[in-house]
């Protein structure tokens, strides 16, 4: 595998990237919308280069990293609060832009809350190297990655760690016959609670850090999981409004319970992907918004955080405030969006037609995984499950509309207070 690709100029593997409509190269393309010269010192506020580095994808150190190298942008910081002499990101403050009216204060307020804390990350960083040390003793060859909400800046202080255990060799190991000799480790480990083992389609082994309520999910080699947290985390930073547009989304769909695939609604991840998916279609200097190309797949995993530094600043013209934003999401997957004929699609910017391929075909809800573009909504395979899901945009989109209120379809207090009680 190439360390890394030349990242603009190497094709995606096996891609058939639907060309613009004016054959126009991506990054050409987003240069001609968004020149350089609009980045006037107010403008370039709007956007901060996301964070390039995982503290602990230093390669050669894999025992506990230096807790001060965790970057600003992944575990936020209270704007009231920057410590250790470190800046509030630009990003955070121009946030304040898109928040002048009511709704969009409350957005705020539930982000400011709920998000991630350094010292949450810091948290999981601690476990995840301990763990990598105890598992190196049966694998020795074995890494731990951290991704998911913990890592790509979609994260609450109550979101569990995801965890990627990458074991390299020539022999594929069977995931599942890792997990069972890793349960047993784990049931020694002083610090390890409640392990059991999930046989699904990517098998896991849930934990939970003991004494506390820090869970973990591990998979084996999943290492589509770090690339697409990546990804991810470059979204999350093109445009201050993107994290807390989604930290909202993530709270509402959890609190309607349809948010978990175990149930056969909506991952937190297809949720993701789905709030994207919207702005990519409404600002109009998205339209041709793929960070795809910053990440190609034949990367190795360890300069895959490099994928970031790749991404060209980004300044939308759109100026919608959250509460905007949040109206136009919902209304748009209650009443806009053709569920039975459009796939959506991150990677490509847009939603394209449903094919009669084994992936999209009699499925209820198509959203394609950016890197294996295979359906992340499968598990809504029960009609009933799927008009609940629509259910709940149509009725939050008029109860919202009418009240503009986020009380209307969220207990705003009760869900704060519950994550003030977490850690
Ligand atoms: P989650 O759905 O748990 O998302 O998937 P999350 O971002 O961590 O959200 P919360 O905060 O826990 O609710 C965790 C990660 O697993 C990978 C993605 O990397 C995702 O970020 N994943 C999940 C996939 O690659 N494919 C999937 O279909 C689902
Ligand atoms: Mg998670």
């Amino acid at each position: 595998m190439c360390k890394v690709c030349s990242v603009n100029k190497v094709p995606l593997t096996g891609s058939s990237r639907r060309p613009n409509a004016d054959n126009t190269p991506y990054f050409e393309k987003r240069q001609r919308l968004d020149p350089p010269s609009h980045a006037t010192a107010s403008s370039a506020l709007n956007w901060a280069p996301p964070p390039s580095r995982l503290p602990h994808q230093a390669v050669a150190a894999p025992s506990t990293p230096a807790l001060s190298c965790l970057d600003p942008f992944g575990p936020s910081r209270h704007i009231s609060t920057p410590h250790q002499g470190q800046t509030v990101p630009k990003s955070f403050n121009s946030l304040q832009v898109y928040a002048g009216d009511h709704l969009s204060r409350q957005m705020v307020e539930l982000f400011e809350a709920c998000q991630q804390q350094s010292i949450d990350l810091e948290r999981k960083e601690v476990f995840r190297a301990r763990l990598q040390e105890d598992i190196q003793s049966i694998f020795s060859v074995a890494r731990l990655y951290l991704t998911g909400s913990s890592m790509n800046g979609l994260g609450c202080r109550s979101s569990d760690a995801d965890l990627c255990l990458v074991i390299t060799g020539n022999k594929k190991p069977d995931p599942v016959s890792v997990l069972s000799r890793l349960r047993k480790l784990f049931r020694k480990l002083s610090y390890v609670e409640g392990t059991c083992l999930i046989r699904a389609k990517v098998p896991i082994l849930k934990f939970k850090e003991k004494g506390s309520d820090l869970e973990f999910d591990l998979n084996i080699n999943n290492t589509v999981g770090i690339r697409n947290t990546f990804l991810l985390r470059s979204y999350a930073h093109a445009d201050p409004r993107v994290r807390p547009m989604i930290l909202v989304v993530k709270k509402w769909a959890c609190h309607h319970q349809i948010n978990d695939a175990s149930k056969g609604t909506l991952s937190s991840y297809t949720l993701v992907l789905m709030v994207l998916h919207y702005l990519q279609s409404l600002f109009s200097s998205y339209a041709c918004f793929s960070l795809q190309d910053c990440f190609s797949p034949c990367m190795e995993i360890d300069m895959v955080p490099e994928g970031s530094t790749h991404v060209p600043p980004y300044i939308s013209r759109n100026q919608s405030s959250l509460g905007e934003l949040l109206l136009g999401f919902l209304r748009y997957y209650a009443s806009e969006f053709s569920w039975d004929k459009r796939v959506i699609s991150v990677r490509e910017a847009t939603a394209f037609p449903k094919t009669y391929a084994q992936e999209w075909r009699k499925k209820f809800i198509c959203v394609e995984e950016p890197f294996e573009r295979n359906n992340v909504a499968r598990a809504v395979h029960e009609k009933l499950k799927f008009d609940a899901i629509k259910a709940q945009f149509v009725q939050s989109s008029m109860k919202l509309q009418a009240r503009r209120d986020l009380n209307s379809i969220l207990p705003l207090r009760a869900i704060i207070n519950k994550e003030a009680l977490r850690r």
